[in-house]
């Protein structure tokens, strides 16, 4: 993908902020702290169009990247913020679920896990709710960078296994450190848009 112009169209607190244009919409869903603002950047070979934080932010937003006035990237806000208060949380789950559940642009909901980690209770709550909201599940393994070699195989078979993939589902290897990860998520990300 050539990409020539992107924007923050709106960091939205509230449907009725959503664009109107129509346009496919590709979210990234995962975590507090697991990467999607960063991948958003490093898809768009920007250092920081994205807000990547070492602390996670509080403010519930769902922000639309207008790509070339053809796609939206949607970065979508985490979960498993600690300092989170319950009424933020309950927020958090109305937004996430009458996005998922209602939005008509969107495609594709891409889950993020952290390849250093076994998927969390909550990624796998979000894994199923993307299996019932998309016909496949599509996770990327963050921090790759961040494995040992020998590490890699298990953590990724650990990640397949936690979520209960199928042969249907597609597990792509990721990091902000190399280009690997990012053409194979744009070639999906086009397909998906050719249908
Ligand atoms: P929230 O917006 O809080 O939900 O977090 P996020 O998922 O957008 O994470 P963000 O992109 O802000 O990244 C969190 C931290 O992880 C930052 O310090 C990033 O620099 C770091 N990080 C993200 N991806 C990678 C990666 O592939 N490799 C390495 N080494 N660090 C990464
Ligand atoms: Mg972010």
């Amino acid at each position: 993908m050539n990409i020539h112009n992107v924007s923050l169209t709106i960091s939205a607190v509230r449907p009725n902020q959503y664009p109107t244009t129509g346009y496919m919409e590709f979210a990234f869903a995962g975590r507090s702290n697991v990467g999607k603002s960063s991948m958003i950047n490093k898809l768009l070979n920007r250092k920081s169009l994205a807000r990547v934080s070492g602390t996670p932010g509080k403010t519930i937003t769902i922000n639309f990247y207008n790509i070339d006035d053809t796609i939206y990237l949607v970065d979508l806000p985490g979960y498993g913020y600690a300092q989170r208060s319950k009424s933020e949380t309950e927020k958090w789950g109305k937004m996430m679920e009458d996005y998922l559940a209602n939005r008509e642009p969107l495609v594709q909901t891409i889950l993020l896990v952290d390849s250093r980690h076994k998927p969390t209770k909550d990624d796998i709550t979000m894994a199923n709710w993307i299996r019932h909201y998309h016909t496949n599940l599509i996770v990327v393994a963050t921090k790759m960078d961040k494995l040992k070699k020998r590490d890699i195989e298990p953590n990724l078979q650990r990640i397949w296994e936690t979520l209960e993939m199928g042969e249907d589902d597609i597990l792509v290897p990721f990091s902000t450190q190399d280009d690997e990860g990012k053409y194979t998520v744009w070639d999906m990300i086009e397909m998906m848009r050719a249908g």
